[in-house]
């Protein structure tokens, strides 16, 4: 598969099957998250790939507290219909760990050390893309505190983790979602 390819048809999976995903495949995506580029090719990425049912459960526990949290606090009625059981029945997490340390001169940034977490991001793209190309879906999950996945996962309170990628086969193809036209967002200096 070409790559504007898998950039185009990549979407969003929320319902995945149980089958397990081959190591092998798992490697690949690692693999293909490492080319990502970097400040000062510092690389901040750590990757924690979890199988094990009993974790994936305190994930989803966490993730429903904050859910229940967020549309208390905002509201947003869609938060009350919107299931995360994808987490548990979902064969592979991975979970983005990044080094704020490895942030290269972001010093004039207006925002303070974001370069390790836009590496990251690069990186979690990199793995979505490939997992499209092998057949695989896949989904960049948020819905959790900091403190509490540190917890869950064992992670020291100097790394940041980012986010939680699923990765399965899916139960169905995901909805397509739109974009909006380009001409709404480039403007070119000439
Ligand atoms: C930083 C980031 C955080 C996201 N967090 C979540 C999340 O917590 N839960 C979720 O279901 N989708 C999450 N998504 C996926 C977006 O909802 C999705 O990418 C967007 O709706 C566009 O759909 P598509 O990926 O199918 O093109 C996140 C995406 C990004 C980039």
């Amino acid at each position: 598969m070409d790559l504007l390819t898998a950039l185009k048809e990549r979407r969003s999976c929320r319902n995945f099957l149980t089958e397990p995903v081959e190591e092998a495949t798992i490697e690949k995506l690692l693999e293909a998250a490492t080319w990502a580029p970097s400040p000062l090719n510092s690389q901040p990425w750590e990757f924690m790939v979890i199988t094990n049912p009993e974790v994936k459960g305190k994930i989803f526990a966490e993730g429903e507290r904050c859910r229940k949290w967020a549309l208390e606090k905002s509201g947003w009625k869609w938060l009350g219909s919107y299931s995360i059981d994808f987490l548990q029945s979902v064969p592979v997490i991975i979970a983005v760990i990044g080094d704020p340390k490895k942030t290269g001169l972001d010093m004039f940034m207006e925002d303070g050390s974001m370069g390790y977490q836009a590496a990251c991001a690069a990186a979690i793209q990199n793995m979505h893309l490939a997992a499209h190309a092998l057949g695989l879906s896949s989904l960049w999950f948020t819905l959790f505190d900091k403190k509490a996945l540190r917890e869950i996962l064992g992670v020291v309170p100097e790394k940041t983790p980012l986010a939680l990628i699923c990765l399965g086969k899916p139960e169905r193809s995901p909805a397509p979602t739109p974009r909006k036209d380009i001409k709404e967002k480039a403007i070119y200096i000439r």
